[in-house]
């Protein structure tokens, strides 16, 4: 008989959706937390589906070994020495892969587009960036791949580096030659890191890219939230131990996990994880179809352009991604978001000259074509004279590191006007959002050039986050006593 909470059968081959799915079915009162009780009489459904890892989907004291069941069959399907599930996002495992891997005083290569948990890792650490970034696509304005050889020069000035962390895919669906560059990695003694946030079906298609493990990666982290049917905030981080000891890994992340982790979002990860190995290739299968559809239709909106029809051929591409570029229509991107927010539709970047959306093995044509008509109708509504792409600050800022991030973060800082800040050291972090990548980060000189970038992006109507003074009149510095 088919069980409507399990429709798929999971059940059998996913310990933690097993424990949650009996949890829910029996009648167990509680005298351990949550203080929700399960019950829905006093704050309502909002807590209704909240179980516990501990004293919920497993006893207290693990008697069912559900989550190393778990965690032993994720790493299984990756082909990693270690993996574990994590309820703290990609952030989590952002921090316990620097942890794992690194010491105070460190260098490590990294790419300027590494999201800004990457970074609070290295502060975390005391680890001292030592930056390379991606090419830019002329057509789009977007980021496409870290040469190899950019890395190569990094390492032959920074010989002592202990490892190479690189993003990929980027927040658009561009990837590197990650074989190559875990060969130059290898080279020098030295693991491949890679945070694949956006990539956590990479792998399980053969029209897809292979996932970062597969191209030689040494350790990987993956969002299952942002693209597999999992909770907000559930996590895979992985490791092959031959470059990253084994229990290092281990303390590094409990050294940064909850104590008290939900059982509910684990157990969608495990649920995620056994859907991708029983069913994952004819549900991408079937989400190249829709998207591949969407494209057809996206190709007839005059003055639109896909990046995937521009790039070098020679780029890796998400095929599952659609990255849009709307400056030949004379819309902005943000325009555009904000006619379909307006129609109920919420997009996951969209700055002046861009919008992505993430269409994942939960849409369909129905969806899929509301998105097309939605972005159709706001341009034409927005529609005047094509404008050139304008790059954001975000994929070509040239950061200058003067003392490393940890040192900035805790060192005495003073609030100074911006024009007074330029020449000075960033005490502080700080992002357009989306996407969320540094453009000032704590420890590098604040030019004019991150300022001024800061501000058109501003201007341009996109949020900047992070910073104590988020309209940029002023910026925390180090203070030079
Ligand atoms: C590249 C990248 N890494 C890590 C993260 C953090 O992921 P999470 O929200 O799962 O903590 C993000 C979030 O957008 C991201 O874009």
């Amino acid at each position: 008989m088919t069980d409507s909470r399990d429709p798929k059968g999971l059940r059998k081959d996913a310990p933690l959706l097993d424990g949650w799915l009996d949890f829910r079915a029996g009648d167990a009162v509680s005298f351990g937390t949550p203080g929700h009780k399960q019950r829905l009489d006093l704050v309502g459904a909002v807590v209704d589906g909240d179980v516990p890892l501990y004293g919920g989907v497993d006893t207290i004291r693990q008697r069912a070994g559900a989550m190393a069941e778990a965690d032993r069959k994720l790493a299984r399907l990756w082909g990693a020495d270690w993996g574990r599930i994590s309820v703290g996002g990609s952030t989590h495992g952002n921090q316990t892969l620097v942890l794992a891997i690194c010491r105070p005083g460190d260098e490590v290569i990294v790419t300027r587009t590494l999201h800004r948990s990457l970074l609070l890792g290295m502060v975390l650490v005391g680890v001292t960036p030592v930056w390379v970034s991606p090419e830019v696509d002329p057509a789009t304005g977007l980021p496409t791949r870290v040469p190899v050889e950019s890395v190569e020069r990094a390492l032959a000035e920074h010989p002592a580096a202990k490892a190479v962390f690189l993003v990929e895919p980027t927040y658009v669906g561009t990837l590197s030659d990650l074989a190559a560059h875990a060969k130059l990695a290898h080279a020098h003694g030295i693991p491949l890191v890679v945070d694949q946030a956006w990539g956590a079906y990479f792998g399980f298609h053969p029209d897809l890219p292979r996932h970062a493990l597969q191209s030689g990666a040494d350790a990987m982290v993956t969002s299952a939230h942002k693209t597999l049917p999992a909770y907000t905030q559930s996590a895979l981080v992985f490791a092959r131990t031959e470059r990253i000891d084994r229990d290092r890994l281990e303390r590094a992340f409990e050294a940064t996990a909850t104590t008290s982790p939900s059982g509910t979002i684990a157990a969608s990860a495990d649920a995620a994880r056994a859907l991708l190995e029983s069913d994952g290739e004819r549900l991408l299968g079937n989400l190249l179809a829709i998207i591949d559809h969407a494209r057809e239709r996206l190709r007839k909106i005059s003055g639109l352009v896909l990046l995937g029809d521009v790039i070098d051929r020679s780029v890796i591409v998400d095929r599952a991604k659609l990255a849009i570029n709307v400056s030949g229509t004379g819309a902005t991107g943000l325009a555009i978001e904000d006619h379909m927010v307006a129609d109920e539709m919420a997009i996951e970047l969209a700055d002046r000259d861009t919008v992505v959306p993430i269409i994942t093995m939960n849409d369909d044509l129905a969806s899929v074509d509301r998105f097309v008509d939605g972005i159709g109708e706001a341009i034409e509504r927005e529609r005047s004279t094509p404008r050139s792409v304008r790059p954001s600050i975000s994929w070509t800022v040239e950061p200058k590191v003067v003392i490393s991030p940890r040192d900035a973060f805790f060192a005495p800082h003073v609030t100074v006007p911006a024009d007074e800040a330029i020449g000075r050291v960033s005490a502080e972090l700080v992002a357009p959002y989306p996407p969320g990548i540094p453009v000032l980060a704590p420890g590098e000189r604040i030019t004019s050039e991150a300022v001024e970038g800061l501000r058109q992006v501003m201007a341009d109507g996109t949020q900047v986050r992070y910073a104590a003074d988020c309209t940029l009149a002023t910026f925390q510095v180090v203070s030079d006593r």
